[in-house]
């Protein structure tokens, strides 16, 4: 048997190369989550966080930027936790934290600023969207995106699981880090943003695709009542075939095989179609409605504390070194 020593130096050495890669994203609330929402990303997403070590990041200091009642940034905050964990996500195995509770992302953010330009602020998307419309941005969306930059860098982050209009933030979060590593000496790994290019568009009731801007939404934790309701309203045309708009919904709960057999079955007879549909989506829904339904609000505030806690030992350790290399520490 090794001496206590080597046991120790051998176990650090296991731990460093049996280490999963770092994965962080950010959560703002989007409402009231539909079926697309589910099989578009929260689905993949689920498949992808234990393959590495997963920060999800409340971004209630980014939701400031819109959001103005504190109600509602209350309200977002609570509802977006319940909303992830009810889908399954795990809090033993990702670290849930909230952004505002631990302040060097505010902090680091603020050294970013400090090292880019007015003129490349002014590409980003967020910013030169609301500008463009007339309408007066705020100072915190036009530095948004060192913000991110913050989140994401602190963490040594080396995948970013986001949606196509993210992808310019992420490349804002290389940039910074490459702008700091020139002037600083190495510091941040640069993160590559994971987009999910293959997934199949989830249709809404009207069979373009399923958006809460459209009004044509299946909801995630709807009741029995709600997904009948929605369920009732696809439309079908009257050829007597196949209503395709219900079986494309239908195949995402169901495998093809059994399906034709169905719909072979029961040819022509939209009615009894949708009642099956409906069943079947109740199947599927009721045990996260129900799961989110169980989670209290203690539980939310417990998993959020723990989570950031642990972030905030991270942070604070890679902010030392940044605050020694950028020249403010006296020690
Ligand atoms: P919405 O269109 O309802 O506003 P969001 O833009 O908030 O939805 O989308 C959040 C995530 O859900 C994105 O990653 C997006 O790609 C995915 N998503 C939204 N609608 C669909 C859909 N109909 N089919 C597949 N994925 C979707
Ligand atoms: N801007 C992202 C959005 O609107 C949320 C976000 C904040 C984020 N910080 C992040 C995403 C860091 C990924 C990584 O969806």
């Amino acid at each position: 048997m090794f001496p206590k020593r080597y046991r120790l130096f051998f176990g650090i050495v296991k731990n460093m190369t049996e280490g999963k890669k770092r994965l962080l994203t950010g959560l703002q609330s989007s409402g009231t989550l539909h079926i697309g929402n589910y099989f578009g990303a929260l689905k993949p997403f689920l498949s992808l966080y234990e393959q590495y070590e997963s920060f999800l990041m409340i971004a209630d200091y980014h939701a400031l930027t819109s959001l103005k009642d504190p109600k509602l940034v209350r309200e977002s905050i609570f509802n977006t936790v319940r909303d992830y964990l009810a889908v399954g996500v795990d809090p033993t195995k990702a670290v849930i934290f909230q952004q505002s509770q631990v302040q060097e992302h505010t902090e680091l953010a603020w050294i970013f600023d400090c090292l880019v330009t007015v003129p490349f602020l002014e590409l980003g998307h967020a910013y030169k969207d609301k500008v463009a419309k007339g309408l007066e941005a705020n100072a915190g969306l036009f530095t948004y995106p060192m913000l991110m930059a913050a989140d994401i860098l602190l963490y040594d982050t080396v995948i970013v699981p986001v949606g196509e209009d993210q992808r310019q933030h992420v490349e804002y979060a290389r940039e910074a880090a490459a702008k700091f590593n020139n002037n600083y000496g190495q510091t941040f790994i640069e993160p590559k943003e994971l987009i999910q290019k293959e997934i199949a568009i989830v249709p809404g009731t009207d069979g373009s695709k399923m958006s809460k801007s459209r009004g044509n939404i299946i909801p995630l934790f709807g009741t029995k009542e709600d997904i009948a309701k929605a369920v009732m309203s696809i439309v079908t045309d009257s050829s007597g075939e196949r209503p395709e708009n219900v079986y494309a919904i239908h195949k995402l709960l169901k495998p093809e095989a059994e399906l034709d057999a169905l719909y072979e079955e029961k040819k022509g007879k939209y009615k009894d179609l949708k009642e099956a549909l409906i069943e079947d989506l109740e199947a599927f829904i009721a045990p996260m409605r129900a799961k989110r339904e169980a989670i209290t609000d203690a539980e939310v505030i417990k998993v959020v504390e723990e989570g950031s806690d642990k972030a905030r030992a991270i942070a604070s350790k890679k902010m030392i070194d940044v605050r020694a290399k950028v020249g403010v520490s006296l020690k």
